[in-house]
């Protein structure tokens, strides 16, 4: 073994899972080498390279002519004696925060490159110089620059020429492995950041493609050749080829495009710029002729860096001819750079390849998702995947008791050839995926919540996955849609369509009447509703559709049906949204019919939404009794996109919490000792039991939730009682009354809201809110203040389209369509009022489901509580 003076030692840090043999660091320590390795001391010790042997060798060639014999003997015995060397390669990157990135810094003949190029030349020797390792350091060339996250990033090489024990020894530890701590001056290396460093495998092209000449592999000793012969082979060498390079920079929204028309060198680079925090995105339109299945004779490689090296290659392509008119592939970086090489061996003629290339902004991925239906896909799809990237997903269904099932569309992530998923991988529940799966292992089940997540290594990415999933019920029933008698699930709109989904036909055997935005025609037969007043088109053959439609418009419904003078303020609601009787100067009093208003005495009156109104309309003056609710004495001026609201803004909101997890749902005061909230906020879970009345408090009066605040009063719970219809999987009759331990006080903080008659109507129009503590963002904490956003109420059929027909009758739907605004987790329970005439807030919904929070086209879904009216008073003896 050799040993030298600490003070010459170059340590050779490695960081390692495999310990290799004189590298043999523990897990991702930093260890010092089991061999030391620095030059020796002693001439015939003293490896060839560095510099001391250039004086040494010219001694030896000085004295060759006068002792020939001599000189050739001690040739012989220094080559058998020293061991010999090898030149290598270090590729790296660094960014220097104190300089800044300009477009003259691409263009590799401008002064300011050169200037630049040169000032960092020179902190490269000095770094290595000033270290242990400087008698293997030869010299660095910087070869490109890019915007960096907060500077310039620097891209350079560095050559050092070392025994080949030492070469060895840094090529085996890998080059991403190999983490090497040069000793450098400590303010220097503070300036650096995000440093990369790796071994550069020398391949045919690398030199060229760094444009370093070919002596630069040369090395003192001429027999290690032969051991190297990679280095000599090309005779492209020989005829001195310099690569032909491109620095090019896209802006974000511009394409710019790469092409190579009859090409005289047989290397080509485009080295790509896009502006920090975008990745560059190379479409790769027309890709001409190779060898089939050759690499040698012709490729072209994408790297996900400004330097060739081997481990950084996105992408590679060799062999058959492609020229389509659509992109043949689409690359992505995950950085802000690509660098793009062509090379071949023969000259040929026409375009052999045409690309562009973009900046499109970083994406984020993965995420905690919860939700009944949708897809997942690894970032950027269906283009490539960018390298070096980690996803996680948290995927749960809205409510308990679902299992998830997943369909993998799509799994191109490894090469087939490769049998382990050990670079890039997509783990589902904890199993790791990374070959295409069969047809018959495309569809798997997992328990909700399932954890997924996706890793690519820092080379070669494919195309990716694409999954869908769907929330379903372990029973075999068919949430939110219809089943069929072979216990296939159909949409609920494809019941009665007089389309046969099932195969057993159910799904139209019971269709009586028909469905909505269709006519009922004499001849029995459904036909759709084309005709409108003024627009007269007929399906029926009767015409019996047209019945209504003989004389003058005089009110036209929203749904363009048309009515004549005497249907409106007639008392009848003729209208689906009963435009017809709004803003009526008198209430009619006429048979009860479904949707009239009724009075104690048992006559009806045709307003709308009489009761409260400030009008007495019933002649025993019953609409306006039992009107103290409503009001907010107090008010003188996550919920998700909401504010706070003010002190007493709504005093009807109450917090219900558990002693042991704080708040959990939210509740609605409607009388003194009775709260209205949503059934699933007391369905037991594996582990908590919600239904436990004695594990429940509710805090009214509240605005702001810190630990210890009680609001203005805190009540037990007696009893709670769950509608007895409540469907846990579908949300269906989402109601719960809680009788409180004793009565509240009503005060400015604590007033009761009006419940509204089961006739009452909330239209479009009216001024809603939603309240609550839920937390303000998908995945974000609870609010501490009391949140108030204004919503809107959402046409039901609309709704429904949107939400695949799974919202029932007992259900309404408000919200934005834009997104934005929306109730949350930990608003359930809580109230949806409108503000109605006379200036009364009434509770039109309760907090109960909705795909996500606030997003597009996904409205929040509430329990309509005008169908619960008869229950709450039944069940509440009237208290309400
Ligand atoms: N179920 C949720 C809860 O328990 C309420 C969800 C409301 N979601 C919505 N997007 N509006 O708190």
């Amino acid at each position: 073994m050799r040993t030298l003076p600490n003070s010459k030692t170059c340590e050779v840090y490695c960081v390692s899972r495999h310990g290799l043999s004189g590298c043999s660091a523990a897990q991702g320590e930093l260890k010092e080498p089991t061999q030391p390795l620095s030059p020796p001391t002693k001439p015939e010790d003293r490896a060839e390279g560095g510099k001391a042997p250039a004086s040494w060798r010219r001694w030896m060639f000085g004295v060759l002519p006068l002792f020939p014999v001599a000189a050739a003997i001690a040739l012989t015995l220094h080559f058998l004696a020293s061991p010999p060397s090898s030149v290598f390669f270090l590729g790296g990157s660094v960014e220097f925060p104190n300089m800044s990135f300009t477009s003259e810094l691409t263009d590799s003949s401008s002064p300011q490159f050169r200037l630049q190029a040169q000032a960092l030349n020179h902190y490269f020797s000095e770094l290595y110089e000033s270290s242990p390792c400087s008698s293997y350091y030869v010299n660095s060339g910087i070869t490109a620059f890019s915007e960096g996250a907060e500077g310039l990033n620097v891209f350079y090489w560095s050559k050092f020429s070392a025994p080949d024990d030492v070469a060895v020894e840094i090529r085996r530890s890998g080059p991403e492995r190999f983490q090497r701590r040069l000793p450098g001056r400590h303010k220097v290396q503070q300036d650096s950041r995000n440093e990369q460093r790796y071994y550069m495998e020398q391949d045919d092209d690398m030199l060229h493609l760094l444009g370093l000449d070919p002596d630069d592999f040369e090395v003192d000793d001429k027999s290690d050749k032969s051991k190297n012969p990679n280095s000599f082979q090309s005779g492209k060498w020989q005829l001195g080829f310099q690569a032909m390079s491109f620095d090019l920079y896209a802006k974000h929204g511009s394409n710019r495009t790469l092409s190579l028309v009859n090409p005289k060198k047989p290397y080509y680079q485009w080295r790509l710029r896009v502006p920090s925090g975008h990745v560059v995105r190379l479409v790769v339109l027309t890709l001409h002729g190779s060898t089939p299945g050759s690499c040698t004779a012709h490729k072209l490689s994408a790297y996900d860096f400004l330097l060739p090296l081997q481990n950084k290659i996105i992408a590679r392509w060799c062999g058959l001819p492609i020229s389509r008119s659509s992109p043949v592939m689409k690359l992505t970086s995950s950085g802000n750079v690509m660098l793009v090489t062509f090379s071949f061996s023969r000259q040929r003629d026409g375009a052999i390849f045409k690309a562009y290339f973009q900046a499109i902004p970083k994406e984020g991925c993965g995420g905690s998702i919860s939700s009944w239906n949708g897809s997942i896909s690894s970032p950027y799809y269906p283009s490539y995947y960018p390298p070096n990237i980690d996803c996680a997903w948290t995927l749960r269904t809205p409510l308990p008791g679902y299992l998830i099932s997943m369909t993998i569309v799509m799994m191109d992530i490894q090469d087939a050839s490769s049998d382990g998923c050990e670079k890039d991988w997509l783990d589902i529940g904890g199993v790791k995926l990374c070959n295409p799966v069969s047809d018959s292992s495309r569809k798997r089940v997992y328990s909700s919540p399932v954890s997924l997540h996706f890793h690519s290594d820092e080379s070669l990415t494919h195309k990716g996955f694409y999954l869908l999933y769907r929330a379903f019920s372990p029973e075999g029933a068919c949430p939110r849609e219809f089943r069929c008698g072979d216990g296939r699930c159909v949409p609920l709109r494809k019941v009665c369509d007089r389309v046969k989904d099932c195969s057993d036909g159910r799904d139209e055997a019971k269709c009586s009447s028909c469905r909505p935005g269709e006519v009922h025609c004499g001849n029995g037969q459904c036909k759709p509703q084309r005709s409108q007043c003024g627009i007269q088109s007929s399906n029926c053959a009767d015409s019996s559709e047209e019945g209504g439609c003989g004389g003058k418009c005089y009110h036209v419904c929203p749904n363009k049906v048309c009515l004549q003078k005497s249907s409106v303020c007639d008392g009848v609601v003729d209208c689906k949204d009963r435009s017809d009787e709004l803003n009526c100067t008198r209430a009619y009093f006429k048979g009860c019919s479904s949707s009239s208003y009724k009075c104690s005495n048992g006559k009806c009156v045709g307003k709308v939404n009489p009761e409260c109104d400030g009008v007495k309309d019933c002649f025993d003056g019953s609409d306006e009794m039992r009107c103290g609710c409503g009001t907010r004495p107090r008010k003188r001026t996550k919920i998700v996109g909401g504010s706070d609201a003010g002190a007493g803004s709504w005093p009807w909101q109450v917090s219900l919490q558990m002693d042991r997890y704080g708040h959990v749902c939210g509740a609605t005061l409607v009388a003194n000792r009775w709260l209205i909230s949503a059934a699933h906020c007391f369905q037991d879970s594996d582990a908590i039991k919600y239904s436990d009345v004695r594990a429940w408090r509710a805090y009214l009066g509240m605005r702001v939730m810190s630990v210890g605040s009680s609001g203005a009063a805190t009540r037990t719970i007696r009893r709670i009682l769950l509608h007895p219809q409540y469907d846990q999987f579908t949300s269906d009759y989402d109601i719960a009354l809680l009788e409180l331990s004793a009565p509240v006080f009503f005060t400015d903080l604590v007033q009761p809201v009006c419940v509204p008659a089961s006739t009452h109507s909330f239209t479009t129009g009216t001024n809603c809110y939603v309240t609550g503590w839920g937390v303000l963002t998908e995945d974000g904490e609870l609010a501490s203040r009391l949140q108030e956003a204004p919503v809107k109420i959402v046409n039901r059929n609309t709704c429904n389209k949107l939400y695949d027909d799974a919202v029932t009758p007992r259900m309404l739907c408000a919200g934005n369509l834009h997104g934005g605004v929306d109730a949350c987790q930990g608003d359930s329970g809580g109230p949806l009022v409108c503000l109605e005439r006379g200036r009364r807030w009434f509770l039109a919904g309760i907090v109960s489901w909705g795909e996500g929070c606030a997003r597009q086209n996904r409205p929040g879904v509430y329990t309509q509580v005008v169908k619960f009216t008869a229950w709450v008073q039944q069940q509440t003896k009237g208290q309400v």
